[in-house]
């Protein structure tokens, strides 16, 4: 039986995983966090990876907190890359495939058609550089599947699209960048991709194809329109304004153009991959208004 390490399984991804497993059968899943396996502990994570001893590992932990990473450097490449080097290290050399997680942020934004894998990285802040010093860890083992993914929302954890719903039940209007331009990923359509890609390969015989991906949902939107028709679609009688971003006051410069291509994901897995005002729309149904 294929044994699945997930680390950092208490946040958003992590959480859909654990949603996802429950219609796989025949996996054996070790969800972790923290608590169980901080992954910035070498000793730790080599010990419990060789106990463990798992087939794939899907690392979702990370510091995510961009605005902070400004401030907390060091925090963020101990979680977002010396760790990943941590478990790269730990699994060298043995036949365990890892999926790792990364950015949109890895790009400046200057691009006006959508990164693909061979596009070049250039981020614009410490998180995207942690991210992209992750991606490069991870990529050190050979059998390393990194999955660059954008705007992550869920009915779990902390998100954009939580905050908009819970801030428009207080306010007449919020003001919302439109000159930030991406997709949405709504988290439990990754985690079931991801889950798609192990069960080919383990059920289906398809070829393991190590390199970088780019995941998110289809469709185009600035963070705006995000906002628009998240409280359209929960009902919530909010005005929402768009703004520039230099009018919004935050010092950590974002990309104001981050689309990922993903056409290599969906043509070498197979996989179908949903429009964000569909994905949105399913997400709301799981959130408590
Ligand atoms: N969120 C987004 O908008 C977004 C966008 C693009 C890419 N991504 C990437 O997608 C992946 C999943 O993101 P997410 O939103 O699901 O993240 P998340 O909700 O922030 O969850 C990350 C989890 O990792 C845990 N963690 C932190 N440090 C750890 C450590 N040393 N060892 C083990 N676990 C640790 C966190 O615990 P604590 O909460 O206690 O710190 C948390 O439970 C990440 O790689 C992220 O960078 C996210």
């Amino acid at each position: 039986m294929a044994i699945i390490l997930v680390t950092g399984s208490n946040g958003q991804l992590g959480n859909e995983l654990k949603e996802a497993a429950k219609n796989y059968y025949g996996y054996q899943f070790i969800f972790t966090d923290i608590d169980t396996l901080d992954i910035t502990d070498k000793a730790q994570t080599e010990k419990f990876i060789s106990n463990a001893d798992p087939g794939w590992i899907i690392n979702c932990a990370a510091f995510n907190l961009v605005d902070k990473a400004e401030k907390d450097q060091e925090k963020a490449m101990q979680i977002n890359s010396v760790a990943v080097k941590n478990i790269s290290d730990a699994i060298s050399g043995k036949p365990c495939r890892l999926i790792h997680i990364s950015s949109d942020y890895v790009f400046d934004g200057n691009a006006n058609v959508p990164y693909n894998e061979g596009s070049v990285a250039n981020p614009l802040n410490i998180y995207g550089k942690s991210k992209l010093e992750g991606e490069k860890a991870a990529l050190l083992h050979f059998g390393s599947m990194v999955i660059r993914t954008s705007w992550l929302y869920s009915s779990f954890g902390v998100n954009f699209v939580k905050t908009i719903l819970s801030k428009g039940k207080e306010n007449k209007s919020l003001r919302v960048v439109f000159d930030q331009v991406g997709s949405p990923t709504y988290a439990a359509d990754l985690a079931n991709a991801i889950i798609t890609v192990i069960s080919g390969v383990v059920r289906n015989k398809l070829a393991f194809y190590a390199g970088l991906y780019h995941y998110s949902n289809e469709g185009v939107c600035s963070w705006y329109d995000l906002a628009k028709e998240a409280v359209q679609e929960a009902g919530i009688d909010c005005d929402i304004i768009p703004i520039l971003s230099q009018d919004y006051h935050t010092e950590t410069r974002r990309p104001s153009y981050s689309v990922l291509d993903k056409t290599k994901i969906k043509e070498t897995y197979y996989l179908e991959i949903p429009h964000w005002r569909s994905s949105l729309g399913k997400c709301i149904k799981q959130i408590n208004l």
